[in-house]
């Protein structure tokens, strides 16, 4: 498609990506220690659930729910015993894996042809009907060999350079008919770091479809040649039994690959320009808006110095005529008119208070995790790694949670401490656990693997209610006890009437404007998040990821100052509510922009996954709208103690 020479500028850019240790590769933890194997070791093999994935011929996503191996429609070979799950961290079940013990049998440097992974299996009407369903929905199947995801071979459409893909595909078509791959050819790369010391560093799977391949013997099968193509029928009854032989082969290949380096094929930037493009495009936006927030402060500053020292003057002239003086006083307009009302608390300070609270915890989880990741701690050699560290780190800073949202409430000067103490670690948790939990139960009655296990709902309310709340009470504690954060500016006792606004200032013009410039700094590395979320892939571009945080950061902050200031000027002192929703309205467009992605990349075959999209790009959204309101406010609440 995209054959034409390509222009320089953007192999300068490769260039630079290139030479930027952007990619995790580049700096990467060894997450685990190397396995060594000697000649004829039995390898493991295990098998994760089903996913949908983006095929080539349809890169629609069909469906959000994951199905277990060996859910029983598939009737795929179980482990002699049954097959046993694989311990797992805990962000990784939450994240969706389901690991178990898989009946392959893969023997370090031994190359074996066409084994029966079990008897020949018998599909009925209704399983072939579930299996063609998902290969219309292109799921994808996920094995792990010695930690390592089995790939496809691709080739990057713009540089043809290429790389593995992790997970192969169910089934594919044959003319319009889907048909099973019921053959894999397994070709495993290795490594010999010592004599006899071998490491897996590569795993492809060549999956294949075979009508007429036969079961001899255990362990044993006949794979014809050119054979034609199984397509499970729905109606066994008229067109014969579905039998579903599964054989595989395995292929050991020698690379010079070492264990180190092994993911670095695995990680592969799928198109750059993109993420620079997205850099710049926020970059833009940063420099503009912080330097008109400067410049109107410098004027702002100037005309006062201007103004103060035209009113020395007068008072040395008209020594004792005070009227003068104080009708330029008088004179002034803006924001100094509210001197007297800025600090007077908002409406509802305490829910005001829990959400900044609850914001402050986000914002540090996000930061620091981010931060972590692009140390290369978090790399995807270490499964669930990057959701094990989220909910600890959410966890942890309860405590910033609870300190920040009482010492918050304590300078609105509000008076029911108990409820402070008591909603920051349970409400915004509360809720997202409870539409999380409800979101299960959608999946749970379909049937379908993604759903979390009892167990791991219950570990989490215990961790919650055990670790996290007890240390949110004790920062709000500690909070409390701390002296209250002095106003600059004593608060007159009669509040001020404010004058109609009109324009952008109006709250849903003001957030509509203003929301949409923090949204823009990360719309496009979100929509990767979201393609790795809902594709199941691997997000590790934490480095585009870091610098977007960061601009996202100094826009809520530009944007929300710029605006208050804007209020303060036409006399409006409520702020307080007004910060936190001018950036937090950022959150409706990431939902925005969740729809519209729905809309272009998505086209669902069953509703469970329509509702399960939107729950869960809703949460996001509610998460985000805290996080960036309570950055936006921070940054007000600065400046206006600042200026005050
Ligand atoms: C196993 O198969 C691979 C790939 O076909 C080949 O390169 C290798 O030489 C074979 N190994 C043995 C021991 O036959």
């Amino acid at each position: 498609m995209r054959q034409s020479a390509r222009p320089p500028a953007s192999a300068i850019l490769a260039s630079i990506v290139a030479l930027m240790p952007l990619p995790a590769s580049a700096f990467y933890f060894p997450g685990v220690a190397p396995t060594s194997y000697k000649s004829g070791d039995k390898v493991p093999l295990y098998v994760n659930h089903l996913t949908p994935a983006d095929s080539q011929n349809d890169p629609k996503l069909r469906s959000v729910l994951s199905y277990d191996y060996y859910h029983p429609p598939f009737h795929f070979c179980k482990p002699e015993g049954g097959p046993q799950y694989i311990r797992e961290s805990l962000g990784s079940i939450l994240f969706g894996d389901r690991i178990q013990t898989s009946p392959f049998e893969l023997k370090m440097g031994v190359n074996e042809t066409c084994k029966a992974v079990c008897e020949t299996q018998t599909l009925s009407g209704r399983d072939a009907k579930f299996v063609n369903n998902l290969i219309y929905g292109g799921y994808d199947m996920n094995w792990l060999v010695d930690g390592l995801p089995a790939a496809q071979l691709l080739r990057d459409p713009e540089s043809d350079q290429p790389f593995y893909s992790p997970g192969f595909a169910l089934g594919t078509f044959d003319g319009d008919l889907p048909v099973l791959h019921n053959h894999y050819d397994i070709v495993v790369d290795y490594h010999e770091a010592a004599p006899n010391q071998f490491r897996v560093v590569g795993v492809l799977v060549e999956p294949s479809s075979m009508a007429n391949s036969k079961y001899v013997g255990p362990g044993k099968a006949e794979c014809p040649k050119g054979d034609t193509k199984l397509a499970p029928t729905e109606n066994p009854e008229e067109n014969g039994p579905n039998l579903v032989t599964y054989t595989y082969s395995v292929y050991w290949s020698s690379s010079p690959t070492s264990f180190a380096t092994r993911w670095d094929k695995y990680l592969h930037v799928y198109d750059p320009k993109i993420h620079w493009f997205s850099l710049v495009n926020s970059a833009v936006i940063v420099v503009f808006l912080i330097g008109m927030v400067s410049t109107i402060l410098v004027r702002t500053l100037k005309k006062d110095i201007a103004r103060y020292n035209r009113l020395d003057e007068l008072a040395l002239e008209d020594f004792g005529a005070n009227g003068m003086v104080e009708d330029g006083v008088q004179d002034d307009s803006g924001w100094k008119l509210v001197h007297g009302d800025v600090f007077r608390p908002p409406k509802n300070p305490l829910f005001l208070s829990v959400l900044v609270g609850n914001g402050a915890q986000l914002f540090m989880m996000t930061g620091l995790t981010i931060a972590i990741a692009l140390l290369g701690f978090l790399s995807p050699s270490s499964r669930g790694s990057l959701g094990t560290v989220i909910i600890v780190f959410y966890i942890l800073f309860g405590f910033i949670g609870g300190y920040v949202s009482s010492r918050v409430y304590k300078f609105f000067q509000g008076e029911s401490w108990k409820q402070v103490f008591f909603w920051t670690p349970i409400a915004l948790p509360g809720f997202v656990f409870a539409v999380f939990f409800l979101l299960n139960l959608f999946v749970w009655g379909r049937g379908a693997s993604g759903a979390v296990p009892f167990t791991t709902m219950l570990v989490l309310v215990i961790i919650w209610f055990v670790i996290s709340v007890p240390l949110s009470v004790a920062g709000s504690w500690i909070g409390f006890k701390q002296p209250a954060i002095e106003a600059p500016v004593r608060t007159n006792q009669i509040p001020r009437q404010i004058p109609p606004a009109g324009g952008y200032l109006r709250p849903l013009p003001s957030m509509a404007l203003a929301g949409v410039l923090p949204f823009g700094a990360i719309f496009v590395e979100l929509y990767f998040i979201m393609n790795s979320i809902w594709f199941s892939k691997v997000y590790y571009m934490f480095g585009f990821l870091f610098i977007c945080f960061g601009l996202m950061i100094m826009t809520c902050a530009a944007v929300t100052v710029l605006m208050i200031y804007f209020l303060l000027c036409a006399e409006n002192y409520h702020w307080q509510w007004r910060s936190f929703c001018t950036a937090g309205a950022s959150a409706f467009y990431v939902f925005a922009s969740a729809l519209l992605y729905w809309i272009k990349g998505v086209s669902f075959s069953n509703w469970t996954s329509g509702v399960l999209y939107l729950g869960y790009s809703a949460l996001l959204s509610l998460l985000f709208f805290v996080l960036t309101g309570e950055l936006s406010i921070y940054f007000v609440f600065v400046k206006v103690i600042q200026r005050g």
